[in-house]
């Protein structure tokens, strides 16, 4: 899959427009990206965290990424997001389960990065995976990242150029600005630094990958917090994400894949706050998930349309 998939990123690269990677943690979510895929006629990439890995396992998911391709008339790609479990990231490689693997080395140091990225590049290769490095890294839920210490997470274009050059890597996540989670300006200096990104991309030909793309739009926020309230929450007081405009202007700055998880979570929460709200004495689980597949659906067919891959299955 190394080739198509690879081939699939550099045409987005050349072609001005993203493709997804979104997130997939159970069978609604899943099915509600490829749905939103199909209806925008759109390549779509499912990923699977660490996290999701050790919720649903990884033959659950990827049975259920392989079954939406075998299904859908539109690219598949399967995933593994933020690989740092060096085991785990040869396993997804030689268990023949994954298209694409994420080693996520940001937290090593930089020679130290090279180093392991190229063994798992060398060992992915033979088996025709992609491999998708990180360098500089991306601020997590928690992280602060202060105006005065960004340069030490912040990805350095010359540091690009050798790292991509060195590990033979086939995409590259870089850090400039963007966190995950719903906070995203939290203690960062700003948002997208379009200058770093623009040194980046003059640097590196390879597509570049921006994690911590949500928009975590303002309507679904407001939504989820007058529902958490009346089920006795505080709701999500000052999220942020990332506009469309500064989304547009990142591809044009070598980014050909985005990723997004929180925008799902926040679509997915909304919707099931409102059907429990208005039909406390249901207990289908079917009837109070299907809605939040709904929503989903919705959010990834928004957000595909933002990135300019519609069309382009
Ligand atoms: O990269 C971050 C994603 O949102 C994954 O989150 O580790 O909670 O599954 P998770
Ligand atoms: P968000 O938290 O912005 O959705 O980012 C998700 C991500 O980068 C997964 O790798
Ligand atoms: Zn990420």
């Amino acid at each position: 899959m190394v080739g198509s998939y690879k081939q699939l990123l550099t045409k987005a690269r050349r072609g001005g427009y993203a493709v997804g990677g979104f997130n997939i943690n159970n069978l609604e979510i899943a099915q509600a990206v490829v749905r939103g895929a199909q209806e925008c006629q759109s390549p779509v990439i499912l990923q699977t965290s660490e996290g999701a890995v050790a919720y649903a396992g990884a033959h659950y998911l990827a049975a259920i990424a392989w079954t939406a391709r075998h299904d859908a008339d539109v690219p598949v790609v399967f995933h593994l997001d933020h690989g740092k479990d060096v085991d785990l990231v040869r396993w997804a490689i030689t268990s023949g389960l994954y298209d694409s693997v994420m080693f996520d080395g940001s937290h090593l140091p930089f020679l130290e990065n090279i180093k392991v990225t190229r063994q798992i590049v060398k060992l992915a290769h033979k088996r025709n995976v992609h491999v998708e490095a990180e360098l500089g890294a991306i601020p997590g839920k928690e992280d602060l990242v202060e105006v005065s210490n960004q340069d030490a997470f912040f990805t350095d274009p010359d540091q690009a150029a050798e790292f991509v050059t060195k590990t033979g890597c086939d995409s590259l996540a870089v850090s400039v600005g963007t966190a995950h989670g719903a906070y995203k300006d939290k203690g960062i200096a700003g948002s997208v630094d379009m200058k770093r990104l623009a040194a980046i991309a003059e640097a590196v030909s390879i597509p570049l990958v921006l994690h911590g793309a949500s928009a975590v739009n303002r309507s679904v926020v407001t939504r989820l917090g007058k529902t958490a309230a009346k089920l006795g929450g505080k709701g999500l007081v000052g999220a942020h994400g990332i506009s469309a405009a500064q989304r547009k202007k990142a591809i044009t700055h070598g980014v050909a894949k985005m990723n997004f998880d929180t925008d799902l979570r926040l679509a997915f929460t909304a919707e099931l706050h409102k059907t429990i709200l208005k039909n406390p004495d249901q207990f289908d689980p079917r009837k109070l998930l299907g809605p939040s597949r709904d929503a989903i659906q919705k959010t990834v067919v928004k957000t595909i349309g933002a990135l300019g891959s519609s069309g382009k299955a």
